[in-house]
């Protein structure tokens, strides 16, 4: 089985191993600073397996050296912002603990594959790659297929069709300047440009960039976690069963839609060896302009950190 570390057992890490586990897509080492919660988590979805039949080991951990050998990290350790902090302070805080993190991946997971979680997503992305020194197609960010399965989600609504048959696509940062592109979005290869009115896309474009916010509202204390830990599980198992999936992917572009030297949400072809090909969408002029300004929104991102001193 394949080995799969999740590091950080809070809410979506914790869902994660759980789906993992029920997907039998490998044993889990689920890691977390906090004492005896990786390990009671652990436990718990270990006697889970019995009663849902899967056989996936959980081992919970608060020391790195468990991680030796895994194939797939995944970085979902962090904190959520806190009334009173800037983005700034979130940047500085998560940036430190994804730093530290991926030291100990350098150190006992050299030969992985890294999906990191942890927000402001694209620039965690980036400090995992930057500390690590791993090539970029082994370190990629889940951030297209959580924002591109709520579009789906909102576009079955709509239209009261199965979300099998949805195929969504959503590009750029994640964040407020995401880029979903109705163009590309298809119910059973038809177009949603063909389904629907334009003031009725463009509110569900709008649901669709707001929708981790309109979670956040609604819980009033955390974030969401099914769903990110949803897409995050789909990932893996685009690498662990080297399916080759065409996904919405964090990952580093070097050329790519004219960018450089930066982490974007575009589709990549996922497998064994990571990303394995980047694909490039023919984008019409306002694409492209939203695509260039969410690039500049994860720029202006990295000067800050790179400001910072981090
Ligand atoms: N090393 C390991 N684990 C850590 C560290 C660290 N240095 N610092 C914090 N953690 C752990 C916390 O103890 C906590 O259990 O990370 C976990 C984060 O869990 P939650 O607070 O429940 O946050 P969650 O909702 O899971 O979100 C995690 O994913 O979607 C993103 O925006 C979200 O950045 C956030 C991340």
């Amino acid at each position: 089985m394949p080995k799969i570390t999740v590091i950080g057992a809070g809410a979506v890490g914790a869902t994660a191993a759980q789906r993992i586990a029920e997907k039998e897509l490998g044993d889990v080492i689920l890691t977390d600073i906090v004492e005896g919660l990786p390990q009671g988590k652990a436990l718990d979805l270990m006697e889970a397996g019995p009663l849902f039949g899967y056989d996936s080991k959980i081992t919970g951990t608060n020391d790195y050296k468990d991680i030796e050998g895994s194939d797939v990290v995944v970085i979902t350790a962090g904190i959520a912002r806190k009334p009173g902090m800037t983005r700034e302070d979130l940047l500085k805080i998560n940036a430190k603990i994804i730093k530290e993190v991926s030291q100990n991946i350098t150190k006992y997971a050299p030969d992985s594959i890294i999906i990191t979680v942890t927000n402001p997503l694209d620039i965690m992305t980036y400090v995992t790659m930057k500390t690590t020194n791993f090539e970029s197609r082994r370190v990629f960010g889940m951030s297209g297929v959580l924002d591109s399965g709520r579009f789906a989600a909102f576009i079955a609504m709509e239209l009261g069709c199965s979300v099998r048959d949805i195929s969504a696509m959503v590009l750029g940062g994640h964040g407020d300047t995401m880029v979903p592109l109705p163009r590309f979005t298809t119910v059973q290869g038809v177009p949603i440009t063909e389904l629907m009115p334009q003031s009725a896309i463009q509110r569900l474009v709008e649901r669709t960039v707001n929708g981790g916010a309109e979670i956040v509202d609604l819980l009033k204390t955390g974030s969401a976690f099914y769903a990110p830990s949803a897409a995050v599980t789909n990932m893996i198992e685009a690498v662990v069963k080297d399916t080759k999936r065409v996904l919405p992917v964090c990952a580093w572009l070097n050329g790519e839609y004219g960018k450089k030297d930066i982490y974007l949400g575009v589709p990549v072809k996922l497998g064994k060896r990571g990303v394995e090909e980047i694909i490039e969408l023919k984008l019409n002029t306002d694409e492209k302009k939203a695509l260039d300004r969410s690039a500049g929104a994860v720029s202006s991102g990295i000067d800050s950190l790179n400001a910072l001193g981090i």
